[in-house]
């Protein structure tokens, strides 16, 4: 269980929605099925597969991660199965392949939403019989894994798009776990700042910089569109630049600054109707994200789903 105790240091949070998330990992992690993470770019999404392996009973076993966006399609299959020596022009030598080697362990499919189709069938076979097979062998060999998945794309999407395989979504979709969005779990910006801050200060041997209210406040509103990997390299660059000073608003960058000017709304004498705004915002994030249902809602501070049901309140094509 040491493996879980360093985890456990390195994965910061204490809102509820934390907490609660932290919970459900640990009875996920002990009950050895294949797990799809999703959540936005920079939400912990491989922080957590770490977290879900070394709470696991294979803890003691690899954590083998395939990083399918760097997969290219022609080399997928040696990469994944393996292949013998001869079996094609470059195979110079026996190559086991990255699932075997996660034998007993975990193998972590990161951002599978990007997994080429003809590789996505391959890699179905594999999860549904347990059999893997190198190229240029005869006989496929039993091999025990453990599948975590992750992606920051909406897979249902893409499965309605065509892009990614109905079967194997289901195939891998056994439990969902939702990584929130920073701004969704906003209590916690304070704790990780004081977190972050800490970590660097020690890190770069100097003193950690405070921060007064105003400036606190203004990250509390912030939307972090690059969830904790923003708020994290935006913690180093003020333990650097001002170290053992006092933050203000003004020292912070200037997205997180301009945030708050372009938040404020003067409502006009005339008045509005509200509903109309509300759907005609929609209207624009929608268009400004060309239609991408994920990005709207970051635009507008909304969840995914609140944005969904706004949407089928105003009976906006969705
Ligand atoms: N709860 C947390 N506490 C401390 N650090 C965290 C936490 N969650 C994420 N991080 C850090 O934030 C950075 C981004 O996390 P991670 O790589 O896990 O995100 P991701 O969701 O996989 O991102 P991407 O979609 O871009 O691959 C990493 O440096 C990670 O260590
Ligand atoms: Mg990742």
């Amino acid at each position: 269980m040491k493996k879980q105790i360093q985890i456990e240091d390195r994965m910061f949070g204490q809102s509820a929605e934390f907490e609660n998330i932290r919970r459900n990992a640990k009875i996920i992690a002990a009950a050895d099925v294949t797990v799809l993470i999703q959540g936005e770019s920079g939400s912990g999404k491989e922080l957590m597969a770490e977290f879900l392996h070394a709470s696991s009973r294979r803890h003691d076993n690899e954590m083998v991660t395939i990083n399918c966006a760097a997969l290219p399609e022609n080399l997928a299959e040696s990469e994944l199965f393996g292949h013998r020596k001869g079996s094609f022009t470059d195979a110079s030598s026996d190559q086991p392949g990255r699932i075997q080697q996660a034998d007993k362990g975990t193998l972590f499919l990161d951002e599978i939403g990007e997994l080429p189709l003809a590789v996505q069938g391959k890699l179905l076979r594999f999860l549904e019989n347990g059999e893997c097979q190198r190229i240029g062998d005869n006989k496929p060999h039993k091999v025990d894994v453990r599948i975590i998945a992750a992606t920051n794309r909406d897979l249902q999407q893409e499965v309605k798009a065509g892009r990614f395989r109905e079967d194997l979504y289901y195939r891998l979709n056994v439990v969902p776990l939702q990584v929130p969005a920073l701004r969704e779990r906003s209590s916690d910006i304070t704790f990780l700042i004081n977190q972050f801050s800490a970590l660097f200060a020690r890190k770069h041997c100097l003193d950690a910089p405070r921060y007064n209210m105003k400036a606190l406040e203004a990250c509390q509103r912030y939307n972090w569109p690059g969830n904790i990997r923003e708020l994290k390299n935006f913690c180093e660059r003020m333990v650097i630049l001002m170290s053992g000073q006092t933050i203000g608003e003004s020292n912070l960058p200037a997205e997180i600054y301009q945030q708050q000017q372009a938040a404020s709304f003067s409502l006009p004498d005339s008045g509005i109707v509200l509903e109309k705004l509300e759907a005609e915002l929609i209207h624009q994030a929608m268009d400004k994200s060309r239609g991408n249902q994920s990005k709207a809602a970051r635009l507008l501070g909304l969840t995914r789903s609140a944005l969904l049901y706004r949407m089928k309140k105003y009976a906006l094509k969705l």
